[in-house]
C-alpha cells in the first residue's frame, strides 16, 4: 500500500471512532493511537524520509494537514464531554428547591348549580336517572302525548338527525325509559343536556341543561307536588323564598302550572330582573296525564304522579346574577375561575 492510500485509511479510521467517542478516557486512548510517539500517523510521518523527493513532498503535506485535523477534531469532542459533564454536575436535582404549584380546576356553575339541584331532591327521596340524548320521536314525542300533528310540537322546535332519530329538546324523553323499566312507586331527578335550533343571544343557547322531575305512586296528588316544590324552592333560594303556582298547558301533565319564585333580587318589590313585577319563572310542573301512563303501560287508573322539568341555566343566572348565557360556554377562566 503506498502512503497516500495508508493516510487515507488512517483519516478513515480515525474518524469512525471519533464519532463514537463519548468518554475522557476513550479520548485520550485515540490521541496515543493516532498522534502519540508510536500512533499511525507518527508512523507514516517517520517513514517519509525514505520516499523519493516527489512523495515526501506530497505526503507530507497531507501527514501533516491529518495532524492539525486530528488535534482539532480531538479538542473539538473535549470540550463537548466536558460540557456535558458540567452539565451533569449542575442539572442534578434539588429535592430542597420549592415545588412549581398546580393550579386546580373550578367546577364548572352549571354542574354546581345541577349538582345542589339532584343533592336537594336525593335529600327528598328522589333517585337520578339518565337517559339519551340521540332519541326517537317516540320517546321526545309520541309518548308525551305530543302527536305529529299537535300544534305545541313547534314549542320544542327540535334539531332532526335524520327521518328517525334526533337531538331531545327536554329532559322529559328520560320520563318515558324510566316508566317502561320500573314499576310504581318512583321518585326520580333526570339531569342533563338538551337541544333547540334557537338563534343564540344572551338568554338562548341551542344547548342548554334541565332537570326533570317524575313522582308515580298510589295516591299522588296536586298537593305532593306542590309541597316539594316549594321545598325545593326554600333550599335552592332561601327559606325567604314565596313559590306561586299560574295555570299552563303542557301536552304530558294534566293539570299543568308555570311555578314562579318571588324576585330573588328585590325580594318581590320589582326590579329590572323581575321586569317589575316581583315574580320570577323557573319551572314547568302537572300532574303525569294519564295518556304517558296508557304509552308506558302503566294502569292509569291505579296510579297518578306528577313531573317537573327546569333549565339549569337559567337558575344559575339568577343564582349568580350572570346577565348573558354565552358566558357558560366560552370557556373563559377569568368567568369560570369566579366559582369555588
Ligand atoms: N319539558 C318542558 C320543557 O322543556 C318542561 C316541563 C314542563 C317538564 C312540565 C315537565 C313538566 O315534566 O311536567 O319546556
Amino acid at each position: 500500500m503506498d502512503s497516500m492510500a495508508k493516510l487515507a485509511e488512517i483519516e478513515q479510521s480515525f474518524k469512525k471512532e471519533v464519532e463514537t467517542c463519548h468518554d475522557i478516557q476513550h479520548l485520550e486512548d485515540i490521541r496515543i493511537k493516532y498522534l502519540g510517539r508510536k500512533g499511525e500517523l507518527t508512523t507514516v510521518l517517520r517513514s517519509i524520509s525514505s520516499l523519493s523527493i516527489q512523495e515526501k513532498k506530497e505526503v507530507g503535506r497531507q501527514a501533516n494537514i491529518l495532524k492539525n485535523l486530528f488535534s482539532d477534531k480531538l479538542t473539538e469532542v473535549k470540550e463537548v464531554i466536558d460540557d456535558k459533564r458540567e452539565l451533569q454536575k449542575t442539572a442534578r436535582i434539588d429535592v430542597t428547591l420549592p415545588g412549581i404549584p398546580v393550579k386546580p380546576g373550578t367546577v364548572h356553575p352549571i354542574t354546581k348549580i345541577m349538582s345542589q339541584i339532584n343533592d336537594i331532591f336525593i335529600s327528598l327521596g328522589f333517585r337520578i336517572a339518565e337517559g339519551p340524548e340521540i332519541e326517537s320521536e317516540f320517546y321526545n314525542f309520541e309518548a308525551l302525548n305530543i302527536p305529529l300533528d299537535h300544534p305545541s310540537r313547534d314549542a320544542f322546535d327540535t334539531f332532526y338527525l335524520d327521518d328517525k332519530y334526533l337531538l331531545r329538546s327536554h329532559t322529559s324523553n328520560v320520563q318515558i325509559h324510566v316508566m317502561q323499566n320500573q314499576s310504581p312507586p318512583l321518585q326520580v331527578i333526570m339531569p342533563g343536556r338538551v337541544y333547540r335550533p334557537d338563534a343564540v343571544d344572551a338568554t338562548h343557547s341551542f344547548m342548554f341543561h334541565q332537570v326533570e322531575g317524575l313522582m308515580v305512586g298510589e295516591n299522588i296528588k296536586f298537593p305532593n307536588l306542590k309541597g316539594v316544590l316549594e321545598t325545593f324552592c326554600k333550599s335552592m333560594f332561601g327559606s325567604e323564598t314565596k313559590t306561586r303556582m299560574r295555570p299552563h298547558f303542557f301536552p304530558f301533565t294534566e293539570p299543568s302550572a308555570e311555578v314562579d319564585i318571588s324576585c330573588i333580587i328585590c325580594k318581590g318589590k320589582g326590579c329590572r330582573v323581575c321586569s317589575g313585577n316581583g315574580w320570577l319563572e323557573i319551572l314547568g310542573a302537572g300532574m303525569v296525564n294519564p295518556k304517558v301512563f296508557q304509552a308506558v303501560g302503566y294502569d292509569a287508573k291505579k296510579y297518578s304522579g306528577f313531573a317537573f322539568g327546569m333549565g339549569v341555566e337559567r337558575i344559575a343566572m339568577l343564582v349568580y346574577g350572570i346577565e348573558d348565557i354565552r358566558l357558560f360556554y366560552e370557556n373563559d377562566i377569568r368567568f369560570l375561575k369566579q366559582f369555588v
